[in-house]
């Protein structure tokens, strides 16, 4: 899905005639594993590097680690690598620490190594000098294989090394929601890279491509389809496509897993039921796992969604999650499988006039007390916050829920709630956050990581998964920046006391450059990102004010009031928020334990950017940063808009230090935001006004003195339309061209003689192409087709855009004229066109 293809903006077009030449396109499909050559100085850093590559053992996974450390170092160095059969001379050498004793008996390995993790240890046998990456696995030597790579990759030094790495859990997954048709819930990056027409791919080259690059950051596992597990995926038929996606995995050591619909023993199979205390359901599930086992001996297991949003589960039986997690989970025992039991289980037809209700409280009310009743290979499998992956949430109170139970934190790389990669929203500081919250589960410090990872309780696993959806698209996620967050993740997972400093320079450095200029812009642009778009998309906690009831993109204030999904943020004329405390609201916050309940439980002692979260409360209310609570919403918003607008100018200032096509791509989605950052901002702004009737302390909101309303202009063509809801679009109208096959709008300059940008704001949505041009006193000045592939077939916040026309001179009176020519079912809409003084650029 090149959502951006054919929109690149003119600046982006002329950026392109400026880069200097020296610097290949490239489309981010090599991600973070680019091996760009180095320079003569960096080179002889690396002089002393054997030339030569020992592997002890013959499996798959080592041979991946040596022909990757032959590529990478050919093409970082320029110098070819020759493998050899014994250590006859100075070599890297790999292999497991047991085949490395054997060849060289002094070799020591580090205390408390455990499964993939690895030492890199430069050693001195009888004057040859040795490489070693050793582990105790050979996934941990392809892992230390990697590390060597990178580190040669960022330029660092690598002479007497001696360092090891162990993971901080035994469980580092990612989740797709692919469908077996070949699209992707929740994916913004094109097509599937698994599945198309109901079948795995003929072609499996991404899903190879995949799996290397997840290995590299130490992922182990991957659950290849949608939550809402389509049940055919368990047929005969599927079974050897499986075994080819699994053929692909192998070599990265990557497990492969499938999300499976618990009716399957009825849907797909031949039983009247899918009881799990049925007899004959445990038997269907035992065999179709030993079906499984016997074509992928090193499968993985299985994710379960039940009683959640339509999928069906045990409660339909009058049986709990324990009952159908452990059925499976004992089938899949003897093979060493584990089962996801996924915590996202809630009633979404709440009755929102009962204040008492609280969907927040669900994962915590079913789980907390089955604690200790699942078997050992279950894994309950846990979002971070306690609705769903908004801007911002509190952590979930189960994590600390369940003491003698396994569980691993989920968290989502796809941008879902979070601009769905048009947004740059690098979510590593906010994973931070969560990671590194102390929830004191038994009046002690424990953090969210060493819960999720097992460690508190000393579970015998658990840790982390994300939901990732790469597709088709060659740069994997759309935004060219938007692979930061698999990359911070799987680095997260691996070591969450990384700071978000140092895993934003780690990928800008091995991504795009280690000109400090770069790298210095690209990793403040990331990590503000997060903070920019919940500024102008809800804060204090609201969450995403987005429509939850359809794309989950653009403005959609009161979609999530008054209706059973409980995302609710109750704002009415006097005040905003849930008030979730125990004395006077929903109870949730008793969910949390005591040190933590204590903070949640009064506003004084609750953090401002969750306070609308936890109480309801007026607007006047004043908050720790000295501002009251409607001054924040229209300053966070105004401010969050014009950080969004500033990325721009922070990208162009990397104009030909970046090479051309990832900068222009880059740069047409930063302008995007920018302009939809404007759509949000005005949406909130304007409705929290005429709700609470209480004026901008600074004048701004409700008056745009440059702008003038499409509706208010001289219409040829054009018919004034009422926009639904009214706060996304400006003054509630917008104009559409339904029934001619071309409108205009016109209307006279009333400014004085200067210098201005012209913004266009229009509605693209995706079931049309509609032309646009800009004449001014008759003469062309700009066109364009609105081709961007949004989330939108309406006229409204999702499908809003703006188009930016730089350095216009214009006079009193000048006569300004659009022509929109709609294309099938997109009318060429209008909402307003606003100039303002150009700005240095
Ligand atoms: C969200 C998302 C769904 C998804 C669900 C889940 O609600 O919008 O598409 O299926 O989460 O995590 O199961």
């Amino acid at each position: 899905m090149q959502t951006f293809s054919r929109a690149a903006s003119l600046s982006a077009l002329i950026a392109l005639l400026s880069v200097p030449p020296q610097l290949r396109a490239e489309s981010g499909a090599e991600a973070w594993l680019r091996y760009t050559r180095h320079d003569a100085r960096t080179l002889q850093k690396y002089q002393n590097l054997p030339p030569n590559v020992v592997v002890l053992g013959d499996s798959q996974v080592l041979i991946s680690a040596r022909d990757e450390l032959s590529r990478g170092l050919q093409s970082l160095l320029g110098k070819p690598l020759r493998t050899d059969a014994s250590l006859s001379e100075s070599a890297i050498l790999l292999g497991t620490v047991a085949s490395i004793q054997k060849t060289i008996p002094e070799f020591r390995p580090p205390e408390k190594m455990v499964v993939d993790g690895f030492s890199l240890t430069e050693i001195d046998v009888r004057g040859k000098t040795v490489l070693a990456i050793a582990a105790l696995n050979d996934r941990g030597v392809m892992y230390g294989s990697f590390a060597l790579l990178g580190k040669i990759a960022r330029g660092e030094s690598i002479s007497h090394l001696n360092e090891a790495q162990q993971p901080y859990a035994p469980v580092r997954w990612v989740d797709q929601w692919d469908n077996l048709n070949g699209s992707i819930e929740r994916g913004y990056a094109g097509r599937s890279i698994f599945f198309e027409n109901g079948d795995v791919r003929t072609d499996l080259s991404r899903v190879s491509a995949y799996a290397r690059l997840l290995a590299s950051v130490g992922i182990n596992g991957c659950t290849i389809n949608n939550v809402n597990a389509d049940p055919r995926l368990l047929d005969n038929d599927h079974l050897p496509q499986l075994v080819r996606i699994a053929n692909a995995f192998r070599p990265w050591g990557i497990q492969l897993s499938i999300s499976v619909n618990l009716s399957a023993p009825k849907t797909s199979g031949d039983l009247d039921s899918f009881d799990p205390l049925d007899p004959r359901v445990a038997d269907w599930w035992r065999k179709k796992v030993e079906a499984l086992y016997a074509a992928i001996p090193d499968f993985g297991g299985f994710a379960v969604k039940a009683d959640s949003e339509g999928q069906l589960g045990p409660s339909i039986y009058g049986r709990t999650p324990v009952d159908a997690a452990n059925v499976i989970a004992r089938a899949l025992q003897p093979h060493h499988g584990v089962v996801f039991y996924r915590a996202f289980v809630y009633n979404h037809h709440l009755d929102w006039r009962d204040p008492r209700n609280d969907r927040a409280k669900a994962a915590y009310d079913n789980f907390h007390p089955l604690d200790g009743q699942f078997e050992q290979n279950v894994i309950i499998q846990i979002k971070h916050g306690p609705i769903d992956f908004q801007a911002r949430e509190p952590v979930s109170p189960l994590l600390s829920g369940l003491e003698k139970t396994n569980e691993a934190i989920e968290l989502q790389v796809t941008q879902e709630y979070t601009g769905q990669q048009n947004h740059l929203c690098f979510l590593v500081p906010m994973w931070k956050e969560v990671l590194d919250f102390d929830l004191h589960a038994n009046g002690d410090h424990s953090s969210v990581k060493d819960l999720a990872a097992g460690k508190t309780f000393h579970q015998p696993t658990g840790g982390f998964v994300a939901v990732v959806n790469v597709g088709l698209d060659e740069n994997w996620l759309g935004h060219p920046l938007a692979m930061a967050n698999l990359y911070g993740y799987a680095r997260l997972a691996w070591n969450p006391d990384l700071s978000a400093q140092q895993i934003a320079n780690e990928w800008t450095s091995l991504t795009f450059s280690r000109d400090p200029k770069v790298l210095q812009t690209i990793s403040s642009m990331l990590l503000s990102s997060w903070h920019t778009y919940e500024s102008y998309t809800g804060p204090l906690g609201m969450q995403t004010l987005t429509d939850i009831l359809g794309s989950h993109y653009g403005p959609g204030i009161e979609s999530s009031e008054e209706n059973g999904w409980g995302q609710w943020h109750r704002a009415d004329h006097d005040g905003v928020g849930m008030d979730r405390t125990v004395a006077t609201g929903t109870g949730y916050v008793a969910q949390y334990p005591p040190l933590v309940a204590l903070n949640y439980e009064s506003p004084a002692t609750t953090p401002d950017d969750l306070l609308l979260f936890f109480h309801h409360i007026t607007y006047s209310y004043m908050l720790h940063s000295h501002k009251t609570v409607i001054q924040h919403i229209y300053d966070s918003h105004y401010e969050g808009a014009e950080r969004a607008a500033d990325y721009v100018k922070k990208w162009q200032s990397l104009q030909g230090g970046i090479d051309n096509d990832r900068y222009a791509a880059t740069l047409a989605r930063l302008e995007y935001q920018a302009g939809h950052a404007i759509v949000w901002r005005d949406a909130i702004c304007e409705y929290f006004l005429r709700l609470t009737g209480i004026p901008d302390a600074k004048g701004r909101v409700g008056h745009h003195p440059n702008r003038t309303e499409a509706e208010s202009m001289r219409l040829t063509g054009y018919q004034p339309v009422d926009v639904t809801p009214w706060e996304n679009a400006s003054g509630g109208k917008a104009i559409e061209c339904a029934s001619q096959q071309s409108c205009a709008a016109e209307f006279s300059f009333e400014g004085t003689s200067g210098k201005y940008e012209l913004d266009v704001q229009y509605f693209d949505q995706n079931d049309g192409e509609s032309k646009f041009r800009v004449f001014i006193n008759g003469k062309l000045t700009d066109e364009w087709i609105a081709s961007l592939l949004l989330p939108a077939t309406k006229i409204g916040g999702d499908s809003s855009t703006r188009r930016r026309i730089h350095n216009i001179s214009l006079h009193h009176d000048d006569k300004i004229r659009i022509e929109g020519i709609p294309d099938r079912e997109e009318h060429a809409a209008l909402d307003y066109i606003e100039i303002n003084p150009q700005t240095q650029r």
